[in-house]
């Protein structure tokens, strides 16, 4: 697959087969999740790979919550119902789950960029994030970002450094579907923006 057929071809996945994920696979996303631009090159991205039922269930129940609060601020009765309809996720499915932060330990006095501009190392994780998507989407297997989430809860949850500010849990595996070729919100008539 060439680079724009993956640009073209990622998804957003939330309906996952149970098929493992190769650690191979994961090897390689890490590879291109490495090679990604980063500010003063800090190299800021850290993946915290998640793969007992267990955890993934605490984070479920994280997501639960939060979704049930976004739900709750939607007014139009239709719209609610629509949003609640949809799934948003696929944390217990998934084979494997990773959250992905941006650590701070590697902002210094001197380091190029983030002076003027601490959001950069953030940006420079999400550089590294859709490099590792492109990467699985380039292997037949795909992943869902989840940022509905309580960062603090989640890490009360599972050990994740002081330093370490999470941007997402990452529902990784064999792609179910893909939405007749478009996006999933898309796809369901939630949104037409693309
Ligand atoms: C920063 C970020 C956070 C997202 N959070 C969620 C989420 O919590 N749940 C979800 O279902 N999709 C989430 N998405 C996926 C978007 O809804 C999706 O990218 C968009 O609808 C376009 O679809 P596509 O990625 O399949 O092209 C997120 C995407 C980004 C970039």
């Amino acid at each position: 697959m060439d680079l724009f057929e993956a640009i073209i071809k990622r998804r957003d996945t939330r309906h996952f087969t149970s098929e493992e994920v190769p650690s191979s696979v994961i090897d390689i996303c890490l590879q291109a999740a490495k090679n990604a631009p980063s500010v003063g090159l800090t190299e800021p991205a850290r993946f915290l790979f998640v793969n007992d039922a267990a955890t993934k269930q605490k984070i479920h129940e994280i997501f639960e919550a939060e979704n049930q609060k976004a739900a709750d601020k939607i007014t139009d009765l239709a719209r609610k119902e629509a949003y609640n309809n949809l799934k948003l996720q696929g944390i217990m499915e998934a084979p494997l789950g990773m959250i992905v932060c941006s650590d701070y330990s590697t902002i210094k006095a001197d380091t190029i960029g983030v002076q003027t501009m601490a959001e950069a190392l953030d940006w420079s994780v999400c550089c590294s994030i859709q490099n590792f998507w492109l990467a699985l989407t380039s292997q037949g297997f795909s992943m869902g970002w989840v940022s509905i989430l309580d960062v603090k809860k989640l890490k009360e949850t599972i050990y994740i450094p002081d330093h370490y500010k999470p941007l997402g849990y990452f529902c990784i595996g064999r792609p179910a579907t893909n939405y007749n070729n478009m996006p999933m919100l898309k796809q369901q008539g939630w949104t037409n923006t693309r």
